[in-house]
């Protein structure tokens, strides 16, 4: 993410780690790359918050991955700890910032973070939904054979298998609803294989969980909060009502942009669909409720 972001050339990055030395290597190496990466952002590493005061996002990445056969609801007792620790240092070191949750399991450690950090809740979104809607694009690419950059579909709900929700009926490819170029069962088996995206990538490292797409996918949310986009994306938000959800975290569209998120963008979904945004919502909050407190 930070060799990508560095690459941009608009933003200044610091990388901060427990682990004595890995951040200030890590970014050492990128920073030796810039000449042909060709971008004058400063990168630093640091184990120290002081390095990172007056951040204008923080991105949340802390938190153990899962290994094959776990599900990211298995990581919820270890990486509440280390979000809620995390958290409150970025807080108190960068006030104004916007939080950029992506530890899992990502929904319920959205709250753990609204909680560590006393933020407004437009300033700690969830990254999922524009990892899992990159996947289900390029899924869709393959599927129809059409380039990925004509295909628009959004997944919403939560960042987990059992709560993810491709949303099929305003998938486009072109402007032609997806529904007429794939037969049901093709689609279905478009749709499943995006809910198990990340345990796919999983299962073929065996060691740890993706890393270039869920990069990418973060940093198109880094560009929309820093250069003010204002663009409508898939992010997990706290919402007081919309798609029937109240006082919780789940994946809806929303308008990102300066001061994080500036708007819940409502979008008509099929009935089916938005039943399945609202059961997201009650399972998000059944992961909160069983999340061990500070
Ligand atoms: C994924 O889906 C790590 O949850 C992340 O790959």
């Amino acid at each position: 993410m930070a060799t990508i972001l560095a690459a941009r050339g608009y933003a200044d990055i610091v990388l901060i780690d427990i682990v004595e030395g890995l951040p200030q290597g890590k970014a050492l190496d990128i920073a030796e790359a810039a000449p042909w990466t060709r971008t004058s952002s400063k990168i630093v590493g640091t184990n120290d918050w002081a390095d990172t005061a007056n951040s204008d996002v923080v991105v949340i990445t802390s938190g153990v991955a899962r290994k094959p056969g776990m599900t990211r609801e298995d990581l919820l007792g270890t990486n509440a700890g280390i979000v809620r620790s995390v958290v409150g240092s970025a807080a108190k070191a960068s006030p104004n910032a916007v939080l950029v949750i992506f530890a899992n399991p990502m929904d319920a450690m959205c709250h753990v973070a609204l909680e560590a950090s006393g933020f407004p809740a437009n300033r700690v979104v969830g990254q999922g939904g524009m990892l899992d809607s990159t996947r289900y694009r390029t899924f869709i690419s393959m599927a129809t054979g059409a380039s990925v950059k004509d295909v628009a579909a959004w997944v919403l709900g939560g960042h987990t298998e059992a709560t993810m929700v491709p949303i099929v009926s305003n998938a486009t490819v072109g402007g032609v609803p997806l529904t007429q170029l794939l037969p049901a069962d093709q689609l279905a088996a478009v749709v499943a294989r995006t809910q198990r995206g990340g345990a796919e990538i999983v299962d073929l490292l065996k060691t740890g969980s993706a890393f270039v797409a869920p990069a990418v996918a973060t940093i198109e949310m880094v560009d929309a909060i820093l250069l003010d986009e204002q663009r409508i994306v898939p992010c997990c938000a706290y919402l007081q009502g919309e798609f029937g959800v109240t006082d919780g975290y789940v994946g809806v569209p929303v308008i990102l942009g300066k001061g994080g998120i500036q708007k819940i963008f409502e979008i008509p979904v099929s009935a089916d669909e938005a039943a399945a945004i609202k059961v997201a919502g009650d399972a998000v909050k059944e992961l909160v409720a069983a999340t061990p407190k500070g």
